[in-house]
């Protein structure tokens, strides 16, 4: 039976999808069998950073509908063999769609994939509560800004209402260099805010945004690489290997870097 794990935030544009997409794509590379959704209905984000777009054939909808299988509206990625994405409705149909419909087909899913990886939409209205009722853990982002640190307890809070058998958050575009010069609050002092389990570091990284424009995960020499194997080996193993966002821009190197990037 597979974990069922929301992706989540407060704040909108924190990184759900993109976090969703590069984990989907690092546990599937270990063989695992990882299936994603895109719960934000008819705006279909996932499926263009997937790059699967133009293949859908059925949509989550048809499958609520009894139209097809929901295996036979999955959609196979390039790369990674063991990966799929279930497509997200084509068209606006938010109406049509429930949690037990959800739940309906996260269910039958769960049962031939290790994970299925729920990308839920931003807020805290009907379409977060109707991702949250298929999952049995949840995975929080927030970004190292106040506004995001503050929606981010607040979902938690909601989500301890829920009978989650676990919930953990991610910091997604943590820059080392502001951190070390005082202008960034640190990770762990988000920890003490928010007082659930962290399971992993992203650093801001131009190739993320890139990658996530021309579709797929970051390539294997980047450091957002590390960042997200990191997160893969915690979320799947337990491990708590955080990525180091500051040690690039230790020593006396590191301090011409941090100096540079603050005239760019
Ligand atoms: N660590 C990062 N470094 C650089 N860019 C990033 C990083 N994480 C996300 N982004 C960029 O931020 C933008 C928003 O990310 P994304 O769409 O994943 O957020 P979201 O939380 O899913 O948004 P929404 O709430 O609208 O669903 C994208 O352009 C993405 O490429
Ligand atoms: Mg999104």
């Amino acid at each position: 039976m597979a974990r069922k794990i929301v992706i989540t935030s407060g704040k909108g544009g924190v990184g759900k999808t993109t976090i969703c997409a590069n984990l989907g794509i690092r546990l599937a590379s270990t063989g695992l069998r990882v299936v994603m959704m895109d719960l934000d209905i008819g705006l279909n984000n996932l499926d263009v950073v997937m790059g699967i777009e133009n293949k859908v054939v059925y949509d989550i909808v048809d499958v609520i509908d009894g139209k097809c299988r929901a295996k036979q509206a999955l959609i196979q990625d390039m790369r990674q063999p063991s990966l799929y994405t279930m497509p997200s409705a084509h068209i606006y149909t938010e109406n049509k769609i429930t949690g037990y419909g959800i739940k309906y087909v996260v269910d039958q899913l769960a049962q031939s994939f290790d994970y299925v990886l729920l990308d839920c939409p931003a807020g805290i209205d009907s379409g977060f509560h109707r991702a949250v009722f298929s999952a049995s853990e949840a995975i929080v982002i927030t970004t190292p800004h106040i506004a995001s640190i503050r929606d981010a307890d607040k979902v938690i809070s909601i989500l301890n209402s829920y009978q989650l058998n676990k919930i953990s958050f991610i910091v997604n575009r943590i820059r080392g260099d502001l951190v070390l010069n005082g202008q960034m609050i640190d990770v762990k002092n988000i920890e003490n805010l928010l007082k659930v389990q962290l399971v992993g570091v992203i650093p801001e990284d131009d190739e993320i945004s890139t990658c996530s424009s021309l579709g797929g995960g970051v390539h294997s020499k980047t450091e957002s690489y590390l960042a997200f194997k990191n997160l893969c080996d915690n979320l799947h193993n337990g491990t708590d290997n955080m990525f180091d966002y500051t040690l690039k821009y230790k020593g006396f190197l590191g301090s011409i870097k941090r100096n540079l990037r603050k005239r760019v």
